[in-house]
């Protein structure tokens, strides 16, 4: 939540930092706002809305000068207005900068700030930050005379005071930060700092880019630098410096960044989702590339980095993730059960971080998630890796903190996910749910045969991915007809319980439209009571062994009078006598289905969305990386 960019180097700052917030914007477009440093002075330019409002104040007014830092806001301490956009300004133009989380006490900052005459303008966490960095610059650097005194220091004293002052400041913040800032005083130079929220410095040709993760870096240089937590770095034109809290200068690592320029254009789609959808034949077979070993009748992955000892003694598996990603959670668990017969618990993360479940010592956490900053499966790992379990991160974003922090784990390959709602890091996060199962399975009952026929299985699912999204011109045409309805249930048993729940959220979080998604059967405890002929009833109704008892529930809701748009196998008989709209994917084994389930959902949730004029790529109050509490 919140996308933070900088530039230093030879070039105007401003355009590195446009282009970098569109691509960040997925974080967050409640406002935007970046500053530069031109002739001494900070040029501040804010705006509320998307970075498009942004963008034409800058043609109007543009902001010069080779540094610079920019800002996409995801409001949670006030309201989306220009005075709580970034960047915030401490003390008389000392500093100005920009951060993503959310410092806890900054109540009580305010107040001993005002009492020492540093008054905030906003209703915001961050301006406590930068009134508090100024009053420690202002504490240690002012010359007698008041006036910033360069002179008074030699270069390196100069850079050790503003350290000391930074870091003085952060020692006082509670909470999470990724920060940047510039100083008036010392314009040539960019402090980050991050504890909690990420933070990467992308390593140029002189010069250097500060970014919230690595998309905006792309077309830029392929050299990156992941910061860690209390890790705070000072980087010029030509060089970084890493500061450790507790243990002074570290070294940094540069990393390669291995994203190209198509994966974060919209390469002729009108919208992020629709590319991300139509990719998912590719991104199911990146996700099972490598990872099938027939000779075996297993998968096989890289880094789980788990002794076989430690693998077979396992008796018990949690997944835990936030949003969609826990939607894949639950497919695992109907597939790591049937499998491996371990048992599994799936846990939201933002509850597990708080509870204090008794585990036994071979308890395994895996922590399901696209963005790998999720602060809630973050915050989760931690607390079960403190308690000397082993964890995992099945995750898409490579050297993001999750993947980084665990044990071990199993990358998705599924390239940039920029649209906000998920939906192809789902279908891969599902396959590796599979290869899991198949993985743990081989371990214990399952057999060579029944292994082998997963294997092929498998093998298979990207020519089903492709016959599923044949049914685009069909769900767009049932989209048409029900997007003005105002609610909507999505039913499904045993593996589709949780395509149901997945197919509702991704129509309520960009389309607006009340929808509940409920197991088949349950629907009658309560959600059925919402049946009329204005709430349609999506139900997912493949062949398999709860088929019977699907179409009866189904019976159910026509009898109340509620219009049944039902998603069938393509030789489906029973449910399309019945169902008033129906959309076919292609016939698979059950553990398959949720993969193949999902994508015309996807595509109902987008046109009913395209058809209610929303922003498909960025619903109202959501952001796609959720990086507070
Ligand atoms: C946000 C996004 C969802 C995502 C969830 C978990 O709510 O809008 O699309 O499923 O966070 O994110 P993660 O990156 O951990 O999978």
């Amino acid at each position: 939540m919140c996308g933070i960019v900088g530039y230093i180097g030879p070039y105007q700052a401003s355009d590195f930092l446009v282009e970098g917030l569109r691509r960040l914007e997925y974080r967050g477009y409640d406002s935007s706002g970046v500053v530069t440093i031109d002739d001494g002075e900070f040029t501040v330019t804010k705006s509320t809305g998307r970075v498009d409002d942004l963008v034409e104040k800058l043609k109007a007014h543009p902001a010069r000068g080779s540094i610079g830092l920019g800002h996409t806001r995801w409001a949670t301490h006030g309201p989306a207005t220009e005075v709580n956009a970034h960047p915030h300004i401490g003390g008389d133009n000392v500093v100005a900068l920009v951060h993503n989380g959310v410092i806890e006490n900054f109540r009580e900052l305010k107040q001993q700030l005002a009492e020492r005459g540093y008054y905030c303008k906003s209703a915001t966490d961050t301006e406590v930050v930068a009134q508090l960095v100024a009053s420690e610059i202002d504490a240690r650097c002012t010359a007698p005379n008041g006036a910033a005194s360069n002179a008074a220091f030699s270069a390196a004293d100069r850079y050790s005071a503003l350290v000391d002052a930074v870091q003085a400041a952060l020692s006082q913040l509670r909470g999470t930060y990724g920060l940047a800032m510039v100083f008036r005083d010392w314009p040539d130079v960019i402090i980050v700092a991050r504890l909690g929220s990420p933070l990467v410095i992308g390593v140029g040709d002189d010069e250097h880019f500060v970014a919230s993760d690595g998309s905006p870096l792309v077309g830029h240089t392929d050299r990156i630098v992941y910061l860690a937590d209390h890790e705070l770095a000072v980087v010029t034109t030509h060089s970084i410096r890493v500061i450790h809290r507790d243990e002074g200068d570290v070294r940094h690592k540069v990393n390669r960044l291995d994203i190209d320029t198509t994966q974060v254009e919209l390469g002729g789609f009108p919208h992020y989702m629709l590319k991300e959808i139509f990719e998912q034949p590719e991104t199911v077979t990146a996700a099972i590339r490598g990872r099938l070993n027939r000779d075996e009748a297993t998968a096989v992955f890289g880094g789980l980095n788990l002794t076989a000892q430690q693998l077979r003694s396992i008796d018990r598996v949690v997944l835990t993730a936030c949003g969609t990603s826990w939607h894949s959670a639950l497919v695992g668990e109907y597939m790591i059960e049937s499998f491996a017969r371990i048992p599994v618990e799936v846990e939201y993360a933002s509850e597990l971080r708080y509870r204090n479940p008794p585990m036994s010592p071979h308890t395994v956490l895996f922590a399901i998630t696209q963005s790998g900053e999720t602060i809630d499966t973050l915050a989760a790992l931690r607390e079960m890796k403190r308690k000397g379990h082993p964890t995992l991160a099945i995750c898409n974003v490579v050297g993001s903190t999750i993947a980084r922090e665990a044990d071990g784990g199993i990358y998705l390959h599924a390239g940039p996910e920029v649209g906000v709602a998920s939906t192809k890091a789902y279908t891969s996060q599902c396959v590796v749910m599979a290869l899991l199962a198949l993985y743990f399975g081989r371990m214990r009952d399952l057999s060579f045969d029944a292994g082998l026929r997963i294997i092929d299985e498998l093998a298979a699912l990207p020519k089903y991915v492709e016959e599923s999204l044949e049914c685009n011109n069909e769900t767009r045409r049932i989209a048409a007809k029900y997007a003005a309805c105002n609610n909507f249930l999505y039913l499904g048993r045993q593996f589709n319980f949780p395509t149901a729940l997945e197919g509702a959220l991704k129509l309520k979080e960009i389309s607006y439209i009340h929808a509940e998604g409920y197991p088949a059967a349950e629907m009658k405890h309560g959600p059925i009571a919402l049946v009329d002929k204005h709430t349609p009833s999506v139900f997912i109704v493949p062949q398999g062994g709860v088929y019977s008892k699907v179409i009866a529930n189904m019976e159910e809701i026509k009898a109340r009078g509620g219009p049944v748009i039902a998603v069938v196998d393509k030789d489906d008989s029973q449910a399309v006598e019945l169902a008033d709209e129906v959309i076919h994917i292609p016939t698979v084994p059950e553990f398959l289905q949720p993969i193949v389930a999902a994508i015309p959902l996807q595509l109902l949730a987008y046109h009913a969305a395209t058809f209610r004029g929303c922003d498909v790529d960025k619903p109202r109050n959501l952001a796609k990386s959720v990086t507070v509490e």
